[in-house]
């Protein structure tokens, strides 16, 4: 694709649809004098707009962000809607979650900027609420303010040696392979042969496949480049991915689970005796559940001729391990990470999906060197004044309503938690969407004086990137990646995010 469609792309996301004409004007726009004209300057966050228009804030560009705008200016063709994220970059975890080679999936992002460049919508990047911004100032300036702000930590297994190096949450190594600036610097020590993924998640199947998919797949991804350098030395060819309870209770699904079945030059491996019995409940499972665990029955019982070709090439394995709790992490006298003991756990209750896990006496150790913790993630308090649901590690809401705090409202993995794919998120953000619309239609909301809003852009205005500065990133980003053969390669460092954000 040469420059100017790539530039083009920029800005459509469809390059097949644009015109001679607009690729002219996009060049034009490129050119030196045309570069300080930017679209945000125009954008309703000019004092000039009138008065009386309500103006709302959203706090996260993830999915629930963007979605909840979208919904907001769809319904209200009057309101104007702040979004604040904390990063120079919009997207949240479709651009650092969603792994690498899933480009599919990053196609929601078409959407995204569509709803950025209303123009009643407004990008504040690099300002983090709480930190360059109070809640307090966002609620006393907005009519609503929408939290989306995500879950940004991950939990803990509470045993010894889980501060071992090493031993990386899969929160951090996904950073890590998808360039989250904080992740950059991770050490990543892929000098082993066997490795244990703890979690039987998406996340967990995510973490497994990058350490398994050949560098030579991994390397036409926009997989960070550093990842790949490590990767491409990596002595990994055996990975363990333990979960606690049994066949019937995993929460991967079925697409993940056959990708990984079908992972070139590796072999999967689920005991017999694990899913014996399981044919006989099989029938009485639902659709998804039931899919699922036949694929598990049949790859371990009578896995299909084409799968066994295939793994008869095989150079590395993965093994599904149930069952099982890791009570601690082992070390040898170097104090690096010499293996996992777990305790071996019974199912109690009748064969469901909702059977609980008890450990028993017996314990048993998996030897590996690398240990990556994926029993998912966990969102954080933004404001000691928000009520938190700390048991849970929510917002404290009620269907998206903060519990006892007009206006303020959330969506998304910080009020349902964390789990749930992006269509989940949509659904969950668009209902936002409509009860923020509802509270503000029948005059529950306050509106306040215009001049408090255009006063906190003002104060943050020099820190922030606007959505066309992104979009000096994203074109930055692609240019780089097109010379490595790669769709983009992530710019990981703050400072030069912000060069290239404000470079004119
Ligand atoms: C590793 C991983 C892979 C996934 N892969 C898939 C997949 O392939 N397909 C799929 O459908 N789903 C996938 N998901 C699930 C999907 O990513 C979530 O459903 C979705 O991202 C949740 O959206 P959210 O907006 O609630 O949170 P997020 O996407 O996390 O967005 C939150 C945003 O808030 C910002 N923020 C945080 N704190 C502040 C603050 N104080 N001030 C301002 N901004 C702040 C963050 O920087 C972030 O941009 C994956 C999840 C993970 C963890
Ligand atoms: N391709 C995709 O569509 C994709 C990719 C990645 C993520 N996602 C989505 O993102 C969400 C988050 O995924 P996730 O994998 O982080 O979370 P998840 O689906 O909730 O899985 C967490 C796993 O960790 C286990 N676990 C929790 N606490 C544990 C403990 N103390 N000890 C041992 N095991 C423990 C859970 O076991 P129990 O069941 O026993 O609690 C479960 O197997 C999910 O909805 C997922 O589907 C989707």
């Amino acid at each position: 694709m040469n420059s100017v469609r790539r530039i083009a792309r920029c800005f459509t996301g469809t390059p097949e649809i644009l015109t001679w004409r607009k690729v002219v004007t996009l060049q034009q726009w490129f050119s030196p004098s045309c570069r300080c004209r930017s679209s945000d300057s125009q954008k309703s966050s000019s004092s000039s707009s009138p008065g009386q228009q309500c103006c709302v804030a959203v706090v996260g560009s993830g999915p629930a962000g963007f979605y909840t705008a979208q919904q907001l200016l769809k319904g209200d063709h009057n309101l104007i809607v702040d979004i604040y994220e904390k990063l120079p970059v919009p997207f949240g975890l479709v651009r650092f979650g969603v792994a690498p080679d899933h480009p599919e999936v990053k196609n929601v992002i078409h959407t995204f900027t569509n709803t950025a460049k209303n123009e009643r919508c407004n990008f504040f990047g690099n300002v983090e609420v709480g930190r360059d911004v109070s809640l307090k100032d966002l609620r006393d300036a907005y009519s609503a303010v929408i939290l989306c702000y995500g879950a940004s930590a991950n939990r803990t297994l509470g045993i010894p040696g889980e501060d071992l190096p090493n031993v990386i949450s899969a929160r951090s190594f996904v950073g890590w392979y998808n360039g989250v600036p904080q992740d950059k610097e991770l050490q990543v020590n892929l000098d082993c042969e066997s490795a244990v993924v703890l979690g039987h998640g998406n996340v967990a199947l995510d973490v497994a496949r990058i350490l398994l998919t050949p560098v030579s797949i991994l390397e036409k991804t926009d997989i960070s480049e550093h990842a790949l350098k490590a990767l491409h030395r990596s002595q990994v060819s055996k990975v363990h991915v333990v979960g606690r309870r049994g066949p019937l209770q995993v929460a991967f699904t079925i697409k993940e689970l056959r990708e990984m079945i079908k992972l070139p030059g590796t072999q999967t491996v689920i005991r017999r005796e694990d899913v014996e019995g399981l044919d006989k409940v099989i029938d009485d499972l639902p659709r998804p559940r039931r899919r699922l665990t036949e694929l598990l029955y049949k790859t371990a019982v009578a896995p299909s001729s084409t799968d066994t070709r295939l793994w008869e090439q095989a150079t590395k394995e993965w093994r599904l391990v149930f069952l099982r709790s890791p009570v601690q992490i082992l070390h040898d006298n170097n104090g690096s990470v010499s293996g996992v003991e777990f305790a071996v756990n019974k199912l109690q209750g009748k064969p469901s999906q909702f059977q609980k896990a008890v450990t028993t006496d017996l314990r048993e150790t998996i030897k590996c060197g690398l240990v990556l913790s994926s029993i998912g993630y966990r969102s954080v308090p933004l404001d000691s004044s928000l009520p938190f649901d700390s048991k849970n590690g929510i917002i404290d809401n009620e269907n998206s309503r903060v519990r006892n705090e007009q206006g303020l409202y959330c969506a998304g993995w910080v009020g349902k938690g964390p789990v749930g794919v992006i269509l989940g998120t949509m659904t969950d953000a668009f209902e936002t969407g409509k009860l923020v619309l509802h509270d503000l239609h029948s005059g529950h909301l306050k509106i306040p004086e215009r001049m408090k809003r255009d006063q906190l852009i003002n104060q943050i205005k020099d820190k922030a990137v606007t959505f066309t500065d992104w979009q000096r990133i994203d074109c930055a980003e692609m240019a780089a990646g097109e010379k490595l053969g790669k769709p983009r390669e992530k710019i990981t460092d703050i400072q030069t995010l912000l060069n290239v954000a404000r470079r004119s």
